[in-house]
């Protein structure tokens, strides 16, 4: 008998929900509110892993250019795409809030060893496999899950076009909402200066509880307990502990808008270093009585005392000449401060210009960088290029230029445009210095000096390498042959680039000083001859690969010139 009218129409919608993936519009939306629930959550753990791993491998390291990122979409996607939606990972799923609990416990204990085991190429790929993959994955997996119990079908039985639809849009929401997640916390750190990585990771493990409730949590409180007495990463009595069997001591560290920032002691050789991620930002041997006493010294000297020659800017001879207490100097890029602190000894008006406030603290806090300076907390790119277009520009007698910050030199600071504008905040008779270090037979090297002499002309300028190699001169000595550092002068006019003696004064009391400061003839290099090209604005990418070997390079020498447990320790 066919159905009547009455029965159709009862029995239509049961058919639609059977044939359509949702039947009810409440379900439906607490499945899907869920579900974007545990989107984020996954999104959320790898940039927090990152964070934990840049300061024992190097920010490039770390990340690899993003393909790690990618990696971890994959993951997230394999998670989608293995759950069948009937509960066949609850079991494992219930252990997520307790494997975030335990990640900075876990990290703590695999960065040192993958670290000495695998280095920077391979220690960030094994770790992460082991940790942040089975977090993402297994996350995913719970997002067919959710959708089954709201009643909307994610699994075919076959590869179907619609599943496979569900699964690319999932992903790229993923890693759309993991790029703002990993922007986020970046901001986050900088902006809270007592927050860092290990409380995210809390944070995630809380949420984690209130998404997959389960009694098991209460495992996660000797982790928490672990994290409050005796990681590194998070208690100062911890990292304490495991940098005195190596003789260093950490005076004070906080996560900032560049990375992780901390200043160290050693007492083996009595000097303090200024560390950025896996690099060192300076240095001082500090003045100790006995350095006083027996060997004369009358102030604290620079570890990197080469850079020393930037300040022969003040040396050079120009008609007329400057008198210091006319000059008005112009700093980019801080470090610990050696060459500012010099030109506002001499009574210089100076400006520094540093993206990072953390770094200008503890510059001021700890290497004694004075007061009277104007210091300038931003990006140097688009503050130049508002100074440059102000209605009145200020110029400036002496330019220094000293970014260079090992491994990955930010190429923004170096390419034409950049280069071009500060020439025009250079008075007619300024003269800048630009710290540069790299391998001559590399592309990268030559590229940047040929924008050097494009934007000042070759004949305006000098390039000065460091001395050759003293043991004491440099901590990174022991690196590469090819490796050089140089410091480039060149002069807004054209004229020669000659130096005058230096007067007893001009040394400030610093035997370094007295070696350093004067660039020597015999050391001068030509410009490369080479047909590589400029460097121009959105030309950087270009580098990326050389940047990244340039970087695995630079971690190698860091772990050399300080002790492992110093880098891993964090
Ligand atoms: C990035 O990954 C590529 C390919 O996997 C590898 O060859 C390279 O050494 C890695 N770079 C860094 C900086 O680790
Ligand atoms: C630390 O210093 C002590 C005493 O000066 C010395 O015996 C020890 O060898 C040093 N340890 C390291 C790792 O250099
Ligand atoms: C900064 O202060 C020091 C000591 O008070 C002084 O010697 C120096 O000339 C000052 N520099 C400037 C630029 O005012």
């Amino acid at each position: 008998m066919p159905p009547t009218d009455a029965q159709e129409q009862r029995e239509s919608p049961q058919d639609a929900s059977a044939a359509l993936p949702f039947p009810d519009h409440k379900k439906f939306f607490k499945a899907t509110a869920q579900s974007l629930i545990y989107l984020c959550l996954a999104a959320a753990a790898s940039p927090i892993f990152r964070l934990t791993l840049t300061p024992a491998f190097g920010a490039l390291p770390t990340t690899n250019n993003s393909q790690d990122n990618f990696m971890v979409a994959i993951s997230f996607a394999l998670g989608i795409f293995s759950s069948k939606g009937n509960g066949m990972f609850g079991d494992l799923i219930s252990l997520l809030p307790l494997a975030t609990a335990w990640m900075p416990a876990i990290l703590s204990k695999l960065l040192p060893w993958t670290a000495s085991a695998m280095g920077p190429e391979d220690g960030p790929r094994v770790i992460s496999m082991v940790t942040v993959h089975f977090v993402v994955c297994l996350t995913a997996t719970a997002i067919p899950e959710v959708m089954a119990r709201g009643g909307i079908k994610t699994s075919m039985e076959k590869w179907a076009a619609p599943k496979m639809m569900f699964l690319a849009i999932l992903t790229f929401m993923y890693l759309s909402v993991e790029k703002s997640m990993s922007d986020g916390f970046t901001k986050l750190l900088a902006n809270f200066g007592f927050l860092t990585p290990v409380h995210l990771w809390l944070l995630l493990a809380v949420a984690y509880s209130i998404a997959f409730p389960s009694r098991i949590v209460l495992l996660a409180i000797p982790a928490v307990l672990h994290t409050q007495f005796s990681n590194p990463h998070f208690t100062h009595s911890a990292v304490d502990a495991s940098l005195r069997p190596h003789n260093w001591t950490m005076l004070e560290r906080q996560w900032s808008n560049t990375g992780y920032i901390s200043v160290l002691d050693s007492f083996d050789n009595q000097y303090r270093v200024m560390r950025c991620d896996h690099s060192l930002l300076g240095g001082e041997w500090l003045l100790t009585s006995d350095r006083q006493q027996t060997e004369g010294w009358q102030v604290s000297e620079p570890i990197y005392a080469v850079f020393q020659m930037l300040e022969a800017v003040r040396l050079m001879e120009l008609e007329p000449q400057i008198p210091d207490a006319e000059a008005h100097a112009l700093v980019i890029g801080l470090g610990i401060g050696t060459a500012p602190k010099a030109l506002v000894a001499h009574g210089i008006d100076t400006t520094v210009v540093e993206l990072d406030p953390v770094v200008h603290k503890f510059a001021t806090k700890y290497f004694a960088l004075p007061a009277n300076h104007t210091a300038v907390l931003q990006d140097a790119v688009s503050w130049v290029q508002n100074e440059v277009s102000a209605p009145e520009v200020k110029k400036y007698d002496y330019i220094i230029h000293d970014v260079f910050t090992g491994g990955t030199e930010p190429l923004a600071l170096f390419n034409a445009q950049f280069l071009s504008n500060l020439r025009s905040l250079l008075t007619p008779n300024g003269i800048i210095a630009i710290n540069y270090a790299g391998d001559l037979a590399l592309p990268l090297t030559t590229t940047v000096l040929n924008t050097i002499a494009h934007v000042f002309s070759a004949s305006q300028c000098k390039i000065y390498r460091d001395s050759p190699r003293e043991k004491d001169a440099l901590p990174d000595s022991a690196s590469d042959s090819d490796f050089l550092n140089m410091v480039l002068f060149c002069r807004n006019a054209p004229g020669p680039i000659t130096f005058r003696k230096p007067r007893e004064a001009d040394y400030l009391g610093s035997k370094s000083r007295r070696y350093y400061m004067l660039p020597k003839p015999e050391h001068e290099i030509p410009f490369p001859e080479s047909d590589a090209g400029i460097l121009n604005l959105g030309d950087e990418g270009k580098f990326a690969k050389e940047q990244g070997k340039s970087a695995v390079r630079h971690w190698r020498i860091m772990r050399k010139v300080v002790p492992a447990a110093v880098w891993d320790s964090w």
